[in-house]
C-alpha cells in the first residue's frame, strides 16, 4: 500500500490537527508538557534508563514525533542515562521533512535534536526505516504504515510503551484488542505503558491483553491519565542485563563489504573485533571493483526481494551519508539509475510497478526513451525505470571507511588465512593451517565470501562461486552517461578517467584471469543499451577486473546464526533449530553485496546485542541461514 502522508493543518487555537482523523496531536496545553508529565514520567522515565545497557521505547503514533523528541531530550540531559536509547514508532501517514521542520521550529529548545532528525528523515516508503541518531547513542526505528502491521512485524522487546494514537472514538484502529494483544507479545518483562486516555475500552482491552492499569493524574485540562504494567512479571532483573553480550568481542573473517561493514556496525556498539583476512589488506575479493551498482529491484508485488532491496538501497545511501559526515571518504555518487526496459511487455510492466508501487518519485519513478536519453546525456536503447536516489559506490572505498570508522576497538589480523574454528571454554579459536593460534572471541562472524566454502561451518551453506568479469573503458571527464544504466549488465558515469561496464556471471568457473571474450560480452550488453556506443573499443585490449561473487540459490543472502545441525529438518521451524553458540554468517550476498551489506550487519549487530531489529520479521526470517534445511534448494537451481 503506498503510503500517504499527512497533510500540516491546525486547529483554530493553532494546534496541529488531522482532518483524516478530526484531532489534534497532541494536548492544547501543551505538547511538550504533554510528553514530560504523560509518556515520561508516566513510565518513570528517566529514572528506569538510568543505568541500563540499553532501553527501549515502543510507541503507537510517531506523528510530529514531539514525544521522540522530548525524551531525546530528556535522555541527553540525564547524567546517568542509559548507553543506547531505541525509540520505536509506527506511523501511517507520515509527514514531510519540510512539514516537521515547520512545526518543530517552533520549539527552538528542541532544536538541535529536531534538526538532526529532519536532516535523516527518510524517505515517504512503506516499511521499517532506522536512524542513527546522537553519536549511534539514540537509535530511531520507524515503521511506515498501519500499526496492525507494523507492530506484528516487530522483532523487539519493548521497556516502556507510549500508547498515543488519536481519539478511541476516532482512531480506534490503533486502540483495539489486537494492538493491546501485540503490545503485550513486545513487552520486556517490567515494560510499563502510559497514555492521556482513560477511556473504559482502553482500560479493559489493555487488561485482557496482560496489563495492570491504574488511574493516575492527568495533564493540563485533562484530569486523569493512565499507566500500567505488564502483569506477572519481573522488573528486569540484573541478571537480564548481564545477560546481554554488551562490550562483547567478535572474530569477524574476510574483510570484504560484509565483514567490513559488520566490524563497523558492532565496533559503534562497543564491541572489540578482530577482522581476519587471508589478503594483505581489505576489498581483495568480490569487493574490489572501481564501482558497483547501488539500488533497489521493484516488483509489482513488492515481494519480499522488492522491500528488502528498498530497505537496502536506502539504509546503504543514510549511512554513506554518515560515513562522510564524520570526515570519511566514500567514492560515491547517488547521480540516478536508469534500468532499461528489455521490450515493450517489459515496459508495460514498469510502467505498471511504478503506478501500483505508489513510491516517492525520488525513489522510483518511469520515463519514456526520450526522457531517459536526456537524463543519461546520450542516445538509449529504451526507457524504463528511474531510480533517482540511486547511483554508484566504489566498494573498496566503502570498506576502507567502515574500518576507520572502527576506530581503536578494530584489530586486523591481514594476510592470515583462517583453516580451522575450535570452541574451547566459550572462546571460538581461529587457527591457520599451521594450527597457529590468529585470535580467539567468544563470537564469530564468517563474511569469508565464497571462501565459506572452504570452511567447516557444521551446516554446508548452499553458497556458490559465481564468476563476474568487469570491464574498464576510457571514459573523458563529465562524458555521457551521466548517470548508471543497466540491463543485464550495467555501466557507470566516468569515474577518474573510466568507466565500469559489466558484468558477467559464470557459475563453478574458477579462472582468475582476464578473457577477451567477456570483454566482448559486456560491449554487448553496452551496446544494447546504449547504441552506438561501443564504436571504436577493443575487447581484446581493455582493462579489467576478476571477481567471485558468493551466490546464493534464492538470491537473498545468509545472515545470522547458523544451525548446528545441517540436516535437513522439512517439518521444523526457523525458530526452533538449534544454533551453534556464537557462530554467524554473513554470505551469499551475490551480485547485490553494496544492497545488503550496510543493513545485514545492522541486522546482525542489533541481533547479537538483543536490540529491536531494523527488519520485519518475515524479512528477516527470508534471510536466516536455516531456510535452507526447511526446504532444500532445488537442484540445479543457480543464483541469478
Ligand atoms: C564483477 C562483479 C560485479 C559486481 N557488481 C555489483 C554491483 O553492481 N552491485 C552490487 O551490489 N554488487 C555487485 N557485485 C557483488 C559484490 O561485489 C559482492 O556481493 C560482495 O563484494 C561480496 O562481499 P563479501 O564481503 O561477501 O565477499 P568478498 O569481498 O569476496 O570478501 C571475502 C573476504 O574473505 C576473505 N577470505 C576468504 N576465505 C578466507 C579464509 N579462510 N581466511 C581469511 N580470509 C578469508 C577473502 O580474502 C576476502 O577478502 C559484483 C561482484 C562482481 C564480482
Ligand atoms: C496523536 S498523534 C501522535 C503524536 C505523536 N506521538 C507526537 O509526539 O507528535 C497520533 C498519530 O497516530 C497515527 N496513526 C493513526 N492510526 C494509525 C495506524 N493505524 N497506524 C499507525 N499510525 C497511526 C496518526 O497518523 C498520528 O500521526
Amino acid at each position: 500500500m503506498p503510503i500517504i502522508p499527512a497533510r500540516l493543518e491546525h486547529s483554530a487555537d493553532g494546534v496541529p490537527y488531522s482532518s483524516t482523523f478530526d484531532d489534534i496531536y497532541h494536548s492544547a496545553d501543551g505538547a511538550l508538557g504533554q510528553a514530560q508529565h504523560v509518556f515520561l514520567a508516566g513510565n518513570a522515565l528517566p529514572e528506569r534508563w538510568q543505568g541500563r545497557e540499553h532501553f527501549v521505547i515502543l510507541e503507537t503514533g510517531f506523528g510530529l514525533g514531539l514525544n521522540f523528541l522530548a525524551t531525546w531530550a530528556a535522555w541527553r540531559a540525564d547524567p546517568q542515562r542509559c548507553k543506547r536509547l531505541h525509540f520505536v514508532s509506527c506511523e501511517l501517514h507520515p509527514f514531510s521533512t519540510e512539514d516537521l521542520a515547520r512545526v518543530h521550529a517552533r520549539w527552538p529548545q528542541l532544536a538541535a535534536q529536531a534538526d538532526a532528525l529532519c536532516a535523516q528523515w527518510p524517505a515517504l516508503t512503506p516499511g521499517l526505516h532506522r536512524l542513527h541518531l546522537d553519536n549511534d547513542q539514540v537509535t530511531l526505528t520507524l515503521y511506515f504504515g498501519d500499526a496492525r502491521e507494523g507492530l506484528a512485524q516487530l522483532l523487539a522487546r519493548a521497556d516502556a510503551f507510549y500508547l498515543d494514537g488519536f481519539s478511541p472514538a476516532r482512531n480506534p484502529e490503533l486502540w483495539s484488542a489486537r494492538i493491546f494483544h501485540l503490545l503485550a507479545r513486545l513487552a520486556a518483562p517490567g515494560a510499563t505503558l502510559a497514555t492521556w486516555s482513560v477511556a473504559g475500552e482502553v482500560r479493559e482491552g489493555l487488561r485482557r491483553a496482560g496489563f495492570e492499569v491504574r488511574k493516575a493524574a492527568g495533564f493540563g485540562g485533562k484530569r486523569q491519565m493512565l499507566c500500567g504494567i505488564l502483569a506477572n512479571s519481573e522488573t528486569r532483573s540484573q541478571t537480564d542485563e548481564q545477560a546481554l553480550p554488551a562490550r562483547g568481542h567478535a572474530l569477524i573473517v574476510g574483510a570484504g563489504l560484509a565483514g567490513c561493514s559488520m566490524a563497523e556496525r558492532l565496533a559503534a556498539r562497543g564491541w572489540t573485533i578482530e577482522l581476519i583476512d587471508q589478503a594483505a589488506g581489505p576489498a581483495n575479493g568480490a569487493s574490489g571493483n572501481l564501482a558497483g551498482v547501488l539500488r533497489p529491484l521493484p516488483s509489482l508485488d513488492d515481494n519480499r526481494m522488492s522491500r528488502l532491496t528498498r530497505a537496502g538501497t536506502l539504509h546503504g545511501w543514510a549511512h554513506i551519508a554518515r560515513l562522510r559526515a564524520r570526515g570519511l571518504a566514500v567514492q560515491a555518487d547517488a547521480c540516478g539509475v536508469l534500468h532499461l526496459a528489455r521490450d515493450g511487455a517489459q515496459a508495460a510492466k514498469m510502467q505498471a510497478v511504478v503506478e501500483r508501487l505508489g513510491l516517492p518519485a525520488s525513489h522510483l519513478s518511469h520515463v519514456d526513451a526520450d526522457a531517459a536519453a536526456r537524463i543519461a546525456g546520450c542516445t538509449v536503447a529504451a526507457g524504463g525505470w528511474w531510480f533517482a536516489g540511486s547511483g554508484w559506490v566504489q566498494p573498496p572505498s566503502l570498506c576502507a571507511a567502515n574500518l576507520a570508522a572502527s576506530g581503536q576497538s578494530l584489530h586486523t589480523h591481514f594476510g592470515r588465512k583462517l583453516a580451522q574454528l575450535e570452541r574451547q571454554g566459550g572462546l571460538w579459536h581461529a587457527y591457520d593451517d599451521q594450527h597457529r593460534l590468529i585470535a580467539a572471541a567468544p563470537v564469530v562472524i564468517l563474511a569469508a565470501g565464497v571462501g565459506v566454502l572452504e570452511l567447516d561451518t557444521g551446516m554446508r551453506l548452499p553458497v556458490v562461486s559465481a564468476r563476474g568479469q568487469v570491464s574498464l573503458l576510457p571514459a573523458a571527464s563529465a562524458s555521457p552517461p551521466r548517470v548508471v544504466v543497466c540491463r543485464g549488465g550495467y555501466v557507470s558515469p566516468e569515474i577518474d578517467g573510466l568507466r565500469c561496464a559489466g558484468a558477467t556471471f559464470d557459475v563453478d568457473d574458477s579462472e582468475p584471469a582476464l578473457r577477451a571474450r567477456d570483454h566482448a560480452d559486456n560491449l554487448g550488453k553496452l551496446e544494447a543499451m546504449l547504441p552506438g556506443f561501443t564504436h571504436g573499443l577493443d575487447a581484446t585490449a581493455l582493462r579489467g577486473r576478476v571477481g567471485f561473487r558468493p551466490a546464493s540459490p534464492d538470491r537473498l543472502p545468509m545472515i545470522g546464526a547458523l544451525p548446528a545441525d545441517g540436516t535437513a529438518a522439512p517439518r521444523a521451524e526457523l525458530a526452533g533449530l538449534a544454533r551453534q553458540a556464537g557462530l554467524h554468517v554473513l554470505s551469499g550476498y551475490g551480485a547485490r553485496g553494496l544492497v545488503w551489506t550496510t543493513l545485514a550487519a545492522e541486522s546482525l549487530a542489533s541481533a547479537l546485542c538483543a536490540e529491536p531489529l531494523p527488519l520485519e520479521r518475515d524479512l528477516w526470517e527470508a534471510l536466516d541461514p536455516g531456510r535452507f534445511l526447511l526446504r532444500p534448494p532445488r537442484p540445479g537451481r543457480t543464483a541469478e
